[in-house]
């Protein structure tokens, strides 16, 4: 696991835009996977611009995403569908099609999980996936406690979750419950992690995670286990690092 500690959040955005740039050079049609939440929002910017100025040609490139609220209707503007739409795929003139996710509007929830998988296997697996971290320690919304060999499946949000979320929706109570998310043992197939996180907030989770066991009450330690990984973390989010 590599650790890089970058001055602030755009520093951070800008970095992990230069890593997908550079894989998008090697690899045109890299599956990227992305994640929702305020901390990637500066590696979109950061990539967008790159794309405005012909420096990376997204062309080809196709997007997965990590989670997804169940029970939001179809176009619901929180639905991480709609947020990925919005801040990825429109900013970097992406077709809807090269966009993979699971359909958490689905009456089989456990079909649309297990189709999910499916789907990330058969394209031909994430390339690289960026993932943020709750201040409980999740990846993904694999909360503390989830199996580190968990697949894609739906999972309920703890209380600090639909807290720390709730600033997206106009009152706590409109934040779902419940989320399908890629497994922890789903995750950990992508062929590179790259994990950033930003602010004070962060920090006792990033250190838990970097420095402490690896242990299911802290589902980000499983990243300790893959072979190649990234933590990107702002001076804030290192604070506890030792
Ligand atoms: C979102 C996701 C979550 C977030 C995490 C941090 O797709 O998978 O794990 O990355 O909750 O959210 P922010 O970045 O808003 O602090």
């Amino acid at each position: 696991m590599e650790v890089v500690i970058v001055k602030d959040a755009p520093a951070g955005g800008a970095l992990v835009a230069d890593s997908i740039a550079a894989l998008l050079r090697r690899k045109p049609d890299a599956l990227l996977g992305v994640a929702t939440g305020s901390t990637p929002l500066p590696v979109y910017q950061a990539l967008a611009a790159q794309v405005r100025a012909g420096s990376v040609d997204v062309s080809r490139a196709r997007i997965a995403q990590l989670d997804e609220y169940v029970g939001l209707p179809p176009g619901h503007p929180e639905s991480y569908r709609s947020v990925v739409l919005r801040e990825v795929v429109e900013p970097l003139g992406l077709d809807e099609a090269a966009f993979l996710g699971p359909d958490g509007s689905a009456d089989d929830v456990q079909a649309a999980c297990e189709a999910y998988d499916r789907a990330l296997a058969e394209a031909g697996g994430v390339d690289l996936q960026l993932l943020g971290i709750g201040t409980d320690g999740h990846i993904g919304f694999n909360e503390p406690c989830s199996s580190l060999a968990s697949r894609t499946r739906i999972k309920t949000l703890t209380r600090q979750t639909r807290a720390d979320n709730a600033r997206f929706f106009d009152s706590p109570d409109q934040v779902p419950h419940h989320v399908i998310t890629q497994g922890i043992g789903t995750i950990l197939e992508a062929r590179h992690l790259v994990l950033l996180a930003t602010g004070e907030g962060k920090a006792e989770a990033v250190a838990q995670a970097v420095e402490g066991p690896v242990a299911a009450l802290v589902p980000a330690s499983a990243l300790q286990l893959h072979p190649h990984v990234t933590v990107i973390v702002d001076e804030a989010a290192a604070g506890r690092l030792k």
